[in-house]
């Protein structure tokens, strides 16, 4: 994928909220002059040419933390890959193209019994193969080397010095570029104490003699992790890996990545009619955008509004999709149904759950109701917009690779796929789960669609690539996460119409204020918490009893673990001034410093 697009900067005015630079964009976007509509469904939007047949690397996960980094790290350098379990068949490998291996870390000890084994197909396709860690012990042990295990563990800094005739053979393109010494980071219990035949170590460290291993057939061993950032000159030895021993075009890039995955989707699709659930979020929007390339009108977007989102979102996602990008779009009005459902649950798991299984039952009626024998059975919630042409087909989701790889359903999808990317693992029809919901339920087992994912393959920042590319606002492409659930895990204790209104507008400044800094897209997440605590405060000569709000913001790589965002404290002062002033029902604002772990990012 391109590099991300250099960042403008911010307005460095505060701006008032009718100014919000999200709406502000999003009304740009819907107010611009939109596009010519979408072709008929039977004439293509546009030509797409065949990109040259893909390269993959292929990441042999023996159970590493790393391993999607790894993955992540082959596909800066632009090549794709995918990762594969340890036991993945070749035919699985093979219809990937494959033109090197990485063999990953792992726990386990090569001598362990069981001890997950780099497949022979690796040995006999004759392709390069970079062993990491666990894996350059098992390219020692496999190929007749000596592993030992080593009284203490090595972990940490360190420094690799080249040996003095590297570069002199054959292994002068993995050395390219790189200083005589570099810093590495070491994370191994067993050693190699002998290399296999045919092996000369490359590098050397304090306490690693085979510090890099390679042969004349470009099997290299690696005994540090390029992959992690402590590794400065990590990516430049990957890429001289990918580039100069495998010999990958490095062509991996959003334009072609687009290309191919129309031509793929028109493959999967046919005349077919595909629905989508949009979220506002990232994955959704992209997804929609991209099928709609692909498919034009034979896909309509369903946006459910559950009442929970933030201020003048449902009106954001409606201009933008129908309007601007003029994708045939069903918007539906739940809320009454949603806060019905809540009225009196304060368990954080219930309001999931119940906006979970809420969200499925009016996805379900909506999308039924164009099946002729299935009347739309429900009067709370209002329906603008109409699914045309009969059946639908097809669900589009917005699965991304880090949910596959989490999910372990890489270790069966890939090898059930008909193609390495860009649709679903199989034409079997699926019962699926909405993404957006993941962690509450999925549709119903009876509603069966075949799944549309074309972006099962790709990481977060390569959607972000994909988003720009197809012409998507920036603030839909960079916008910060938000939980299905909405503001329902952000108001502590019972749901209420009144509370939302409340969070709503402390929302409204958070957001308002951290743009106005220039800081949004330093920031996982920015937000407001309603909590349940009421204080005493003072306000011009009147005593008053009032909400207490949190403001949580927090800096992620991913959010697994987050740290709290070092706000500058006058950025503070102006959100806490501003929500006491204009926000009536709150007198007290305070700050979260708790970092995940031990906290989690969202309150509930
Ligand atoms: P936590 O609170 O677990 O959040 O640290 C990690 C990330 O996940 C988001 N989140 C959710 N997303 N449904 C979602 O779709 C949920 O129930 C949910 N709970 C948390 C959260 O906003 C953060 O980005």
């Amino acid at each position: 994928m391109e590099p991300p697009a250099p960042r403008e900067p911010d307005s460095e005015r505060s701006h008032p909220t009718s100014e919000d630079l999200e709406l502000s964009s999003y009304l740009e976007a819907a107010t611009a002059e939109a596009p010519a509509r979408a072709e008929p469904t039977s004439v293509r939007a546009e030509p797409v040419e065949a990109p040259a047949a893909r390269e993959t690397i292929i990441v042999i996960d023996f159970g590493s933390q790393y391993s999607m980094l790894i993955a992540r790290r082959v596909r800066e350098c632009h090549v794709y890959c995918e990762l594969v379990p340890h036991d993945a068949p070749w035919e699985q490998v093979e219809r990937l193209n494959p033109r090197g291996f990485i063999l990953s870390g792992g726990p386990a000890s090569v001598y362990d019994e069981g001890a997950p084994q780099a497949p022979a197909y690796v040995f006999e396709s004759g392709l390069p193969v970079l062993g990491i860690c666990y894996g350059m012990q098992l390219l020692a042990h496999q190929l007749g080397g000596k592993v030992s295990p080593s009284s203490h563990r090595e972990y940490g800094h360190a420094v690799i010095r080249w040996a003095d005739d590297v570069g002199a053979h054959h292994d002068a393109p993995l050395h390219t570029g790189l200083p005589p010494s570099i810093p590495v980071w070491m994370s191994h219990g067993d050693r190699i104490t002998e290399l296999p035949p045919g092996f000369r170590a490359l590098a050397h460290s304090d306490s690693s003699p085979y510090a890099v291993m390679a042969n004349d057939r470009g099997l290299i061993g690696l005994q540090f992790h390029p992959e992690v950032v402590h590794t400065p000159h990590g990516k430049q030895l990957l890429e001289n890996f990918l580039l100069r021993v495998c010999g990958c075009r490095g062509d991996w890039t959003a334009g072609n990545f687009i290309a191919d995955s129309i031509l793929r989707m028109r493959d999967q699709v046919g005349e077919g009619r595909v629905i989508c659930a949009l979220s506002g979020g990232v994955d959704s929007a992209v997804t929609a955008a991209l099928v709609h390339r692909a498919i034009g009108d034979q896909l309509t977007c369903i946006f459910v509004n559950n009442g929970l989102l933030r201020r003048e979102e449902p009106e954001r996602v409606v201009d933008t999709f129908h309007r601007h990008l003029s994708i045939p779009l069903i918007h539906v009005d739940a809320t009454d149904r949603f806060l019905d459902r809540l009225a009196a649950v304060v368990d954080p798991e219930e309001k999931r759950r119940i906006v979970g299984e809420t969200f499925i039952r009016v996805f379900e009626e909506v999308a039924s109701s164009v099946r002729p024998e299935e009347p739309n059975g429900s009067s709370e919630i209002r329906t603008v917009g109409r699914l045309e042409g009969g059946a639908v087909d097809f669900i589009a989701q917005g699965t991304t690779y880090p949910d596959v790889i989490e999910s372990g359903a890489h270790s069966t999808a890939a090898s059930g796929a008909p193609v390495a990317a860009g649709v679903a693992a199989s034409g079997s029809k699926t019962a699926v789960t909405i993404k957006t919901h993941h962690n509450v339920g999925g549709l119903p087992k009876e509603m069966t669609f075949e799944l549309v994912e074309p972006l099962r393959y790709l990481f977060k920042d390569e959607v972000r690539q994909v988003g720009l590319a197809l012409g998507l606002p920036e603030e839909i492409v960079f916008r910060q996460p938000f939980p299905g659930p909405g503001l329902a895990i952000r108001i502590i204790g019972e749901v209420t119409r009144e509370k939302l209104d409340t969070l709503r507008a402390c929302d409204w400044i958070v957001m308002d204020e951290v743009k106005g800094a220039a800081m949004y897209r330093d920031l996982w997440q920015a937000f407001a918490v309603l909590t349940d605590t009421r204080s005493v405060g003072v306000m011009g000569d009147y005593r008053t009893y009032g909400h207490v709000v949190a403001i949580r913001a927090v800096t992620a790589e991913d959010a697994m673990t987050a740290d709290w965002a070092r706000l500058p404290y006058d950025l503070l002062a102006k959100i806490a001034n501003r929500i006491v002033n204009e926000v009536p029902a709150v007198n007290r604002v305070v700050y979260d410093i708790t970092s995940k772990p031990p906290g989690t990012i969202e309150w509930e």
